[in-house]
């Protein structure tokens, strides 16, 4: 059993620490210890569980530990991430033992957090720190680049690219050959339609930007 931790001990936290529970109960895998997070304090327990500290403890902690970073907002995971320079620390890839994968051409980066009820199809390219919400659909011959994050129930149709750090919120409807930008945050409820900018908000049934912004303030 490897030693896990989760952080971000916010709902999607407790989440992704039943995902957790639900692999060991199909593959004994994982030994869970705790939760990390900057807003928590330390030794608040958590449905059982202790927080064990944030950045700067984790940069210290002496031993082997897996972590599952449960971030929603790109940018956040991203800065997180880029922080935590601990070579004790390792970032498997935690799939929902009931997510649907293709054995033709798909490839999983690390760090991805897959959740129940996703369906990835064929000939799919993930980077890393994707995180899949529950129910998610990802169509053929289609691309995700690191650190993007799909809500609740997003469907992704074929042959789409999606940069770098986008977030689309919950039911989110994204349709085939089609770019999402950098950045860019794609609004609950919305159909992507058309190819959208790098760095922009979109909402709406078809998604217009409705705003611009940089990565920092994403
Ligand atoms: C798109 C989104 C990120 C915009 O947030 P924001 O930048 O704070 O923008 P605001 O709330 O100021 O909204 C700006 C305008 O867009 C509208 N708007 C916001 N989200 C919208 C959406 N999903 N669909 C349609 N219109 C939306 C607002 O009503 C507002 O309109 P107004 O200017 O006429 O009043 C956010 O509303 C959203 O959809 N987030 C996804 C949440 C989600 O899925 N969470 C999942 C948790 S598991």
């Amino acid at each position: 059993m490897r030693k896990i931790a989760v952080f971000g001990a916010g709902g999607f936290g407790r989440e992704v620490k039943m995902l957790i529970d639900q692999i060991n109960e199909k593959t004994p895998t994982y030994e869970f210890v705790g939760f990390f997070d900057d807003g928590e304090s330390k030794g608040k327990m958590i449905n059982g569980y202790p927080v064990l500290g944030g950045k700067d403890e984790l940069n210290a902690y002496p031993e082997d530990l897996c972590m599952a970073f449960a971030i929603g907002t790109p940018t956040t995971k991203k800065k997180i991430v880029d922080s935590i320079t601990n070579p004790k620390i390792s970032v498997p890839t935690l799939i929902h033992p009931n997510v649907y994968i293709g054995t033709d051409d798909v490839s999983i980066g690390e760090g991805c957090i897959i959740c129940a009820g996703c369906v990835i199809t064929v000939n799919i390219k993930i980077g890393n720190f994707v995180i899949l919400n529950l129910g998610c659909t990802v169509g053929h011959d289609t691309t995700i680049e690191d650190h993007a994050s799909f809500m609740p129930s997003v469907n992704i149709s074929g042959e789409v690219l999606i940069k770098e750090g986008v977030y689309a919120g919950t039911g989110a409807k994204i349709i085939n050959q089609l770019e999402i930008g950098l950045y860019t945050v794609v609004g609950a409820g919305a159909v992507v339609s058309k190819t959208l900018p790098d760095y922009c908000t979109a909402v709406g049934i078809p998604a217009k930007p409705i705003k611009f912004h940089n990565e920092v303030n994403n």
